[in-house]
């Protein structure tokens, strides 16, 4: 067996092939299923963007409504769920809490007929519709107040914003919601889905796929750089600041959060529309200052990294847009969850297709023949 050269992080290296998404770092280009991000972003919603990732196609009407019926249906999530939820600490991160709820999910469902398209199907539905609930539920909890049972009369992203803010959105936070959904379904192999393929090839069960996925996507160098964004947006305070803050965390070789990629090497497209999105919502609602700090960031991290290919990337933007609709900032990277699961469950289904179980190897660079020497002459 011949051992290919290793690249710390696997940097560059496939790890499947895939017909689900495609990204083009020099580009700026992503396509789902070869369908190009702006054009499913612009004309298409969360839940037809999901089944178009998971299944290939995109639905034709009838299989559509079956889908979200399905999905509505399902919404609920058992009491002991709630009950479970109830015992978690209120000061515990909402992404510790989805990924202990996520796992739980699969104390209640049949396991593993893997083989059986009817209980793929049946999984999809339930994480899809499941999570959204089981996050709107922990924030109310960690409140003190009881959760609000789903609404069926409210599309996937309203019935997700009503559940958390107990109130009804706005027809267009709830239509600029659902497009940051798609924008966040799926990336190809990045660190979450990959860890959702390595889990998913050992043929365990959906929810432990999804669970392994959320906690790997809570890190701040991958999902949880939106949160910090905030923080880090709030830390500078004012435009004028901007500069002089830059050169302190460039002194510290500080990583500057919602910049850079391991693919992308000019701005990711998603924080450009996810741009166009926040000022819609500024328009309607009333402007954020710190806006005018991320734009005036942007320039001059441009001015700096440019060369090193550091851009914004998803990250940067979306916290600007989930602030104004009221979502908690430590919210932010759930959001991302309940859209990547979408990606997730593609991911899970493309590793069933034509299953082997990940096992890499590793360049030993230990000792040999040591001598286990007794504790007293330690
Ligand atoms: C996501 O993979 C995906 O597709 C992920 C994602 C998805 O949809 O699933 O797109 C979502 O996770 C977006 C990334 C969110 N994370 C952040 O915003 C955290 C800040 N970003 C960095 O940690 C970093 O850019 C990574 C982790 C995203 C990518 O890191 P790489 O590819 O391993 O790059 P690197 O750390 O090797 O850096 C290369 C150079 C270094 O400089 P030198 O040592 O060569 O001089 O670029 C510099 C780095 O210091 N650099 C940065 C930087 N990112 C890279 N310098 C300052 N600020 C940064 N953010």
């Amino acid at each position: 067996m011949t051992v290919c050269e290793y690249k710390p992080g696997l940097e560059g290296i496939p790890a499947a092939e895939s017909s689900i998404s495609y990204v083009d770092g020099q580009q700026g280009i992503l396509e789902y299923r070869g369908i190009r991000i702006e054009e499913l972003a612009e004309t298409s919603t969360f839940l037809e963007t999901s089944y178009l990732l998971i299944w290939g196609t995109l639905p034709t009407t009838d299989e559509l409504t079956k889908f979200e019926d399905e999905i509505r249906f399902h919404r609920r999530i058992k009491y002991r769920i709630r009950d479970m939820m109830k015992c978690f600490p209120e000061t515990g991160h909402p992404m510790d809490a989805l990924q202990a709820s996520a796992a739980a999910l699969g104390l209640f469902y049949s396991r593993r007929a893997l083989d059986n398209p009817a209980y793929i199907r049946e999984a999809v539905v339930r994480l899809l519709a499941k999570i959204p609930t089981m996050v709107a539920a922990f924030e109310l909890m960690r409140k003190g107040n009881d959760p609000v049972r789903p609404r069926d009369d409210l599309g996937y992203a309203a019935n997700f914003l009503y559940m958390l803010t107990e109130r009804e959105p706005d027809p267009l936070a709830a239509r600029i919601f659902d497009i940051c959904l798609t924008l966040h379904a799926e990336h190809t192999m990045n660190a979450s889905t990959f860890s959702a393929r390595v889990t998913a090839s050992t043929l365990t069960d959906p929810y432990a796929v999804v669970a392994s996925a959320v906690g790997t996507l809570a890190g701040p160098l991958h999902g949880g750089a939106n949160e910090e964004v905030i923080t880090m947006l709030e830390e500078i305070g004012s435009v004028e600041n901007v500069r002089p803050w830059l050169e302190n965390c460039l002194e510290r070789k500080s990583k500057i959060m919602g910049f850079g990629h391991r693919v992308y090497k000019v701005k990711d497209p998603r924080a450009t529309i996810l741009q166009n999105l926040a000022e819609q919502l500024f328009e309607k609602f009333g402007h954020d200052k710190y806006y005018d700090i991320a734009l005036e960031l942007e320039r001059a991290v441009e001015e700096k990294l440019a060369h090193k290919g550091i851009y914004p990337n998803v990250d940067y933007y979306s916290g600007l847009v989930y602030r104004k609709m009221g979502i908690p900032t430590d919210l932010f990277t759930p959001v991302f969850a309940i859209a990547r699961v979408a990606g997730w469950l593609a991911h899970w289904k493309e590793q069933l297709g034509e299953n082997r179980i990940f096992r890499p190897t590793q360049i030993y660079t230990g000792s040999h023949n040591a001598p286990c020497i007794p504790i007293e002459e330690r």
